[in-house]
């Protein structure tokens, strides 16, 4: 992250974690924050997309993919005796409630290998078409972008999960180690043209995200844990988002991210603190943007020790 950028563009802002480590709470701060300092801000997920007063192009092809990535993690499942069918059309997607009802679902028999990691594809697909489409041209605006989930999260679950299964299964048309060469090209597109220009690490132990996780829904969603690759339970939340952890580390260090460590504390202090390595980063690569009295707080680079 440069911060090379000519005044009077926008600026990206985004956030990187585990599944329920804090990231939207803390979005929606900054975004407020920003917001009662008279900043125009635009709070931005691909989901928000899809309702959103857009053209049909790009919102077409972002309502297809993002049916198409549940199509390729869910085509293959069966519930109850029967497959489960997906509309096709985007009206009767919503109109069916698709995802909520396959958020529902208590246990997901594996789709071994291929759906996941063709997900893990369409979501880089749709990923693509959102910056080009949405956030380059609200940048370009003077906008700032506030997106509370950098969106690597969501391939490399899916790419995880193609690996869990193959590495269970043993069968499938896929290796595991034919896998891994489809993955490094997205993620080095991630940290380069997609990269954003202040990205926070939110990190913290999956074991407290599955204490708020609890607390808030009293389960955890169908892409948190491995159910998916054929491992009910929380034994699996926690194998799974370690791992994404562990490459989230890795990423922010050689992306240059700052890290913002989360403490078994109250949410409010969690937040205070990230919002200062936010701002503190937004006052040093926007200074005419005069965010003065949060300059001097120091933001922890994401470096090797
Ligand atoms: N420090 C904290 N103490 C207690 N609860 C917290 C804390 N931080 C966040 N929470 C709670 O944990 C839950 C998840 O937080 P949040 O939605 O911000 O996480 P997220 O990273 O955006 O999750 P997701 O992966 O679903 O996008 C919420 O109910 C939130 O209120
Ligand atoms: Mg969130």
């Amino acid at each position: 992250m440069s911060g090379s950028q000519p005044p009077g563009r926008g600026l990206y802002v985004s956030l990187l974690g585990i599944d329920g480590i804090g990231k939207s709470s803390l979005a929606q701060r900054l975004t407020r924050d920003l917001r009662e300092r008279g900043l125009k801000v635009l709070p931005l997920s691909w989901r928000d997309c899809l309702d959103a007063q857009l053209p049909g192009w790009p919102q077409q092809a972002l309502r297809t993919m993002w049916m198409d990535t549940y199509r390729l993690m869910f085509g293959s499942t069966i519930d109850q005796g029967q497959h489960i069918a997906l509309p096709e059309r985007y009206a009767d997607w919503v109109e069916e409630r698709a995802e909520e009802r396959l958020s529902e679902l208590a246990a997901t028999p594996s789709s071994a290998t291929t759906g996941p990691l063709a997900a893990a594809m369409v979501e880089f697909a749709g990923n693509l078409v959102l910056y080009s489409e949405v956030i380059r041209p609200a940048l370009e605006r003077g906008e700032i972008v506030v997106q509370e989930t950098f969106p690597y999260k969501h391939v490399l679950k899916e790419y995880l999960l193609a690996v869990y299964a193959a590495n269970r299964t043993g069968t499938g048309a896929y290796h595991p180690q034919e896998i891994d060469p489809l993955f490094t090209p997205m993620e080095e597109f991630f940290g380069g043209p997609l990269n954003p220009d202040v990205g926070v690490f939110v990190d913290g132990p999956p074991e407290l995200a599955l204490e708020w996780r609890l607390k808030q829904s009293g389960q955890v969603g169908v892409m948190e844990d491995l159910r998916i690759a054929g491992e009910p339970g929380f034994d699996g939340f926690v194998r799974l988002q370690s791992e994404c952890a562990r490459r989230f580390l890795e990423f922010a260090r050689k992306y240059g991210w700052q890290r913002h460590e989360v403490r078994d504390a109250p949410a409010d202090s969690n937040v205070r603190r990230g919002l200062d390595i936010l701002l503190a980063e937004i006052s040093r690569l926007r200074p005419h943007w005069q965010l003065g009295r949060c300059a001097g707080v120091a933001a922890e680079p994401a470096e090797p020790e």
